[in-house]
């Protein structure tokens, strides 16, 4: 089982975004996926409450009210956190994860709060370790903006413990198409492929690391 954490303590970065994006497309795909929502505010699990009953099955936890029992045969396991996490909550569901991803969000604020974030990431021993791989995705991107550069800029720079650069995946850009998919218990990779070519280029660079040895811890 791959288990794969969207994770950033600054709200409204995209994490549950991500998190129904990529539930759908490994079901897309036909594996069987859990997505374990550990924010009370219940996205990820409303989205799948909206999810029509033709598309590819999503198995749903809500992950804030009980202890997760993760079924024996799922392939991924894609966990949704809520904003404002740290200290001992932080560090349980990094114990979770073999990959973590980062969505910041291009505003001076969100680039701070990142940095800060990252810090008391970087030091956990699971992430010292190597146990858990991190990379960050630049989410909502008016491209050719100052804002846009600026996180640009910043995320070539984010190092792990070990001098290491934190993989920058990609830039998702801010489109409808996620405001559209958010409401109608979808993901982009389900709508006609002429409306979201741009979106979809993007995300091939996530896929392609979550597919990789990169993105896991070694054996
Ligand atoms: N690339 C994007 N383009 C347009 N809208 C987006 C994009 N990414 C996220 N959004 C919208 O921004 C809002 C916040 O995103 P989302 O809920 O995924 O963030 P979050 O990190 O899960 O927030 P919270 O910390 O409250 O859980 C939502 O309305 C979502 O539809
Ligand atoms: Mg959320």
């Amino acid at each position: 089982m791959h288990s794969i954490l969207l994770l950033n303590a600054k709200g409204g970065c995209g994490k549950t975004t991500l998190a129904t994006n990529i539930a759908a497309y490994y079901a897309l795909q036909g594996k069987r996926v859990v997505l374990a929502d550990f924010d009370p505010q219940a996205s990820s699990m409303d989205w799948l409450g909206a999810r029509p009953a033709d598309r590819p099955r999503i198995r749903g936890l809500a992950a804030w009210q009980n202890t997760i029992r993760v079924p024996k045969k799922t392939d991924y396991l894609i966990i949704d956190s809520p904003a404002a996490v740290s200290g001992k909550p932080l560090a349980t569901l990094v114990k979770q994860a073999d990959s973590i991803l980062i969505p910041i969000l291009p505003s001076p604020i969100d680039i701070r709060a990142a940095e800060h974030f990252i810090g008391h990431l970087n030091a956990l021993r699971r992430v010292m370790n190597k146990k858990v791989k991190l990379a960050t995705v630049a989410n909502r991107v008016r491209e050719n903006t100052l804002a846009a550069g600026d996180l640009d800029n910043y995320l070539e720079t984010v190092k792990l413990p070990s001098g290491k650069k934190v993989p920058y995946l990609a830039l998702l850009r801010a489109s409808q198409n996620y405001i559209r998919a958010a409401e109608s218990g979808l993901s982009i990779f389900e709508f006609a492929p002429a409306k979201t070519l741009p979106d979809r280029e993007h995300w091939e660079r996530i896929f392609r690391w979550l597919d990789s040895k990169r993105s896991r811890p070694a054996a």
